[in-house]
């Protein structure tokens, strides 16, 4: 069954880094490069229709904007997975200091996504969700744990509540 990705994270929290690493094979869906909501449109359709893998690499903060990727995603057959962005607002903002011409944000913008940010839920739709965090040695993944969100297996991770 192929998968989407749903990227979580507020900007320069990783999540484009994390595509790189872990989903390269995907099919990247970014709005900041496709420009339009026609074009991601396009994008998306091209890649059901091939069955490939893809990743929605947005910031994705609400569950109303993740909604319709996961409702497409299901449409199509398609297993339904979310990567959160563990962040701290100060060090975002502090990468994004770092950055170069239209890839640099104003830092109000980074703090409104924040104030916005709600933890994706299995409610939602997804079929497995996951944390993304960052360390000093890399980019760990670990899968998510908080109760109201189990997806798979949640009989069994009980214990580790
Ligand atoms: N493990 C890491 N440790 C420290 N810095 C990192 C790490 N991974 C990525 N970065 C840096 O953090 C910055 C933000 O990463 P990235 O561009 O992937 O964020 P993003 O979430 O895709 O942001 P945007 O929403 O603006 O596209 C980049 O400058 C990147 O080099
Ligand atoms: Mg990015």
């Amino acid at each position: 069954m192929p998968t989407m990705a749903v990227m979580t994270g507020i900007q320069a929290s990783g999540k484009s880094t994390f595509c790189r690493a872990y989903l390269s094979e995907y099919v990247r869906i970014n709005l900041d490069t496709l420009h339009t909501r026609n074009k991601e449109n396009s994008a998306m359709e091209e890649a059901f229709c091939a069955g490939k893998n893809m990743v929605i690499d947005n910031t994705n903060p609400t569950a109303e904007e993740r909604r319709k990727y996961i409702f497409k995603a299901k449409e199509h057959g398609y297993k339904v997975v979310g990567y959160f962005m563990q962040s701290r607002v100060q060090e975002c903002i502090a990468r994004n200091e770092l950055r170069e011409g239209k890839a640099k944000v104003p830092a109000k913008a980074i703090a409104a996504t924040s104030h916005k940010l709600e933890l994706p839920s299995c409610k939602e739709g997804f079929d497995e969700l996951y944390f993304v965090c960052m360390t000093d040695a890399g980019m760990a993944v670990e899968k998510w744990k908080t109760p109201d969100s189990f997806c798979r297996g949640g009989e069994e991770n009980q214990d580790e509540l």
